[in-house]
């Protein structure tokens, strides 16, 4: 796949470098500097390389976009038309200094995203784990026991190319249904960052098991 990143920092940064080794065809862009961008695409090896937003939207299978939710605006602005491209969020909605969510309960960032072009066919995906998880979850992919991720959307074949990109970085993809779903998957994500970061360790993935007869 040809994959765009828009906004890479520790999230685009690291999904991209782990898409970059997996065999796609990877271009990192917005960070505050080129010199960060063309490293990152150097460090990656494999076929990535940098450019600007625009550049990385075009002819992308899928985007990433993984800003803090203040920079969403510019960024897509600066990518162009996205209409019918499969935009892959894991960007939380989060307020200026990251103490809590800005949507939630009657909607959700992932919604708020659609919205803003109708054409989009967006799904959620990667933000309910910590970015310090990321390359350890991709070493262990070849485990019997992967780490679950949730992701949710409206759109089938942007749900069946982000299950991909799941599977990829090493996660076993758990399909939570429409793009409503993220109510529930972002704050979700507040409980892991608490997990991560108030003294357990950030390298945390979670995994959900069924219980019971389940046919
Ligand atoms: N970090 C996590 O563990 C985590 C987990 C789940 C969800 N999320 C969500 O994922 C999203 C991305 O988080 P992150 O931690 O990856 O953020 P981050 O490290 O701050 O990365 C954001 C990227 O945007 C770039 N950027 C910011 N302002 C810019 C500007 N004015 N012009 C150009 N580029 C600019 C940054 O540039 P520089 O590289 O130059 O700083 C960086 O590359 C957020 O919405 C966050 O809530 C994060």
């Amino acid at each position: 796949m040809r994959i765009g990143i828009l906004g890479s920092g520790l999230m685009g940064g690291k999904l991209g470098t782990i898409w970059a080794r997996a065999g796609h065809e990877v271009v990192f862009s917005y960070a505050r500097s080129e010199q960060k961008l063309k490293k990152l695409a150097r460090d990656a090896k494999g076929k990535a390389r940098s450019g600007t937003p625009r550049e990385a939207a075009q002819d992308a299978d899928a985007l990433l976009l993984a800003v803090h939710w203040s920079r969403v605006e510019d960024v897509l602005k600066q990518a162009g038309d996205l209409s019918g491209k499969v935009i892959v969020t894991c960007s939380l909605p989060m307020n200026a200094d990251d103490t809590g969510l800005v949507i939630a309960h009657t909607s959700s960032g992932a919604e708020a995203l659609a919205k803003r072009g109708p054409k989009a066919r967006v799904v959620s995906a990667f933000g309910t784990v910590p970015s310090e998880v990321l390359f350890g979850v991709f070493e262990a992919r070849r485990k019997a026991r992967r780490p679950s991720l949730v992701y949710c959307g409206d759109d089938a074949s942007g749900k069946k190319t982000a299950a991909q990109l799941i599977r990829d970085v090493g996660f076993d993809p758990v399909d939570a249904g429409p793009l409503r779903i993220a109510r529930y998957t972002e704050p979700f994500t507040l409980l892991i960052a608490q997990l991560a970061y108030a003294g357990g360790g950030p390298e945390l993935a979670y995994r959900f098991e069924r219980f019971g007869k389940t046919h």
